[in-house]
């Protein structure tokens, strides 16, 4: 894996992959023993949500556990929104996806059991069985590393880090609108450049940086479902942003995640005054899906105007929780709490985007030669929640079946045959002064989400959220147009279309259901089961 600046203003690949995380990474593994790839990210490559990811993976991988109980988990946590056949194949490619990646090095946890060492499973919100392989809490570490490892080893795969994806470029070829590559802003020289091929996936994460207080890396800005939409592609299920339960709550920590995994090996939600209450809101108690528990963390929290709630497993043996927590376990140290001694003070944050751009289950978009895999995408498997550890998987089953179906076209296109676009313009552009616009607009809207588009949503604050998203996409669309563009322009640009198209789905849907509740219409209306939000975009200047 050649890590390498580009060098010509126009490159060319025969597949562009933007985005470096579990998903993009492993379309790229598959396609490289046949194809030349180019891997972008506008980070360092090991940089996005899979590195952070704790609890783990989910996949049937016990006797006692079967294909037809991890689909009827995810089926419920998705609250009759998830599409079947989606959630059918995500699971049955389950076992698969482990074994691929303990034939990469993955060092997942194990146990000694009958006298044979087999992987420890555990158990989060949602699943009625233990079947979460991890490798101690700090799974996605363990997945990236082994994955970057492989990548360096094949000479097919070019990574470009530090370099940002600004826009996808559409061409009209043999009649039809189809991706032929990418404007790419170099992090370093920030020059724009070209980089053109005849396949492009989007492996770009999620969107959870839209919301104040997200257990998301700084690049979850949702870059890619925005360059999709601008490309013309439909996005579904956006109003359906997951809230993890349990972050720590403290100034410093920046909303670090303290898995669901420990409720799943015991851990209780406490009131200040030590007692109980998820049982009064499931009966499934603690592992009730994380819709359900962070809407009672909310409630509590407004009820009795509390800044957190407690999360306690001080009752299991110390060794016991350093041996399952030791990254949690010392990272609490470091904020000045001991998990095996008190309870953590922690709220929720925003974590997951459920929707994203549409996909088939071959991975394409409603563009021809645009695939999406991973966060950024929909594939109907989450529905209006995602059960817990359910995204790595989906994540690895989708992005190879969008590799196997770009491999199994019998005559693809050469980066050859594609037209030469015009190369990125600034002749008309000035460095801004005002970099300020740039800062206020972005806090503004990462809290006025946080305060109006959040857990418990009302019409009226909705409305009031699309007024102010429309006022700063004028205020970020004139920035755009005569400023040279920043890294945190473009991420704000991305920020203000999927903060706008969030409000939308939100708008358009008239029940509670999942991740959405509605004090409008509290109740779920089963007319609605099986119906996904989802939305088109206008026409972009030029596309008319
Ligand atoms: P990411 O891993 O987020 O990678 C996105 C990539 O795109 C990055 O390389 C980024 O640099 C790049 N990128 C983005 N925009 C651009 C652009 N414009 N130009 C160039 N590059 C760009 N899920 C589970 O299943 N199990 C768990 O235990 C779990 N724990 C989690 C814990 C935390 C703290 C978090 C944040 C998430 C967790 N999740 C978990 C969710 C899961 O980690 C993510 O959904 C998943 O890793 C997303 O992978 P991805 O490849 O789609 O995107
Ligand atoms: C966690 O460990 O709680 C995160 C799991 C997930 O988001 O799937």
């Amino acid at each position: 894996m050649p890590a390498t600046q580009m060098g010509q203003a126009q490159e060319r690949f025969d597949v562009l992959i933007i985005g470096s995380g579990a998903a993009g990474l492993t379309a790229a593994l598959h396609l490289a023993p046949f194809r030349r790839v180019a891997i972008i990210s506008k980070g360092p490559v090991d940089e996005g949500s899979t590195r952070y990811a704790q609890g783990g993976i989910s996949a049937v991988l016990d006797k006692t556990d079967s294909f037809d109980s991890h689909v009827s988990d995810t089926l419920d946590a998705g609250a009759g929104l998830c599409e079947i056949e989606a959630v059918r194949r995500t699971v049955a490619a389950g076992p698969e996806a482990i074994k691929w990646l303990l034939g990469l090095g993955v060092p997942f946890t194990r146990e000694a059991h009958e006298g044979r060492s087999r992987l420890h499973l555990t158990r989060e919100g949602g699943h009625s069985a233990r079947r979460v392989a991890h490798a101690a809490d700090a799974t996605g570490q363990a997945i990236e590393e082994a994955l970057v490892e492989t990548a360096r080893g094949q000479p097919r795969i070019e990574v470009f880090e530090r370099h940002l994806a600004v826009d996808l470029i559409v061409h009209e070829m043999d009649g039809q609108s189809r991706v032929i590559g990418a404007y790419v802003q170099d992090g370093e020289t920030r020059r724009v450049q070209t980089v053109l091929a005849p396949v492009v996936i989007l492996a770009t994460g999620g969107a959870s940086k839209v919301y104040l207080y997200s257990s998301n890396p700084d690049g979850a800005t949702g870059d890619g479902i925005a360059m999709a939409w601008r490309a013309g592609c439909r996005v579904a299920n956006m109003e359906f942003m997951q809230f993890h339960p349990t972050c720590l709550f403290h100034p410093q920590a920046k909303s670090f995640l303290i898995s669901e995994a420990v409720r799943g090996e015991g851990g209780r939600l406490l009131l200040p005054d030590g007692s109980r209450f998820m049982p009064d809101f499931d009966r499934r108690g603690e592992l009730a899906p994380r819709d359900i528990v962070a809407r009672a963390i909310d409630h509590e929290m407004k009820r009795l105007g509390l800044d957190c709630v407690f999360l306690d497993i001080s009752h299991r043996s110390p060794d016991f929780v350093r041996e399952h927590f030791p990254m949690i376990h010392q990272r609490c140290l470091e904020y000045g709490f001991d998990m095996t001694r008190e309870p953590l003070p922690v709220v929720p944050a925003a974590h997951y985007t459920c929707g994203g751009v549409m996909v088939n289950a071959d991975g394409q978009t409603d563009l021809p030669g645009l695939y999406a895999a991973g966060e950024a995408s929909y594939t109907g498997l989450h529905g209006a929640n995602r059960m817990a550890s359910n995204s790595l998987l989906e994540c690895l089953v989708y992005a190879r079946s969008a590799a196997d179906h770009i491999l199994s076209d019998p005559a693809p296109l050469a980066p050859g045959d594609l037209p030469r676009p015009p190369n990125w313009d600034e002749s008309r552009v000035t460095d801004s002064d005002e970099e300020v616009v740039v800062s206020h607009n972005w806090d503004e809207l990462r809290r006025l989400m946080w305060d109006y588009v959040g857990i418990v949503r009302t019409r009226d604050r909705l409305l009031r959220a699309q007024r102010r998203i429309r006022v700063l996409m004028e205020e970020v669309h004139e920035h755009y147009a005569h400023y040279r563009i920043t890294p945190d322009l473009i991420e704000l640009r991305n920020l203000v279309v999927v903060a706008d198209i969030i409000v939308k789905s939100a708008l358009e849907r008239r029940e509670s259901r999942g991740l959405h509740f509605i004090r409008d219409f509290p109740e779920r209306d089963a007319t609605l089961d099986g119906q996904p939000t989802i939305l088109t975009p206008p026409p972009q200047p030029g596309q008319e």
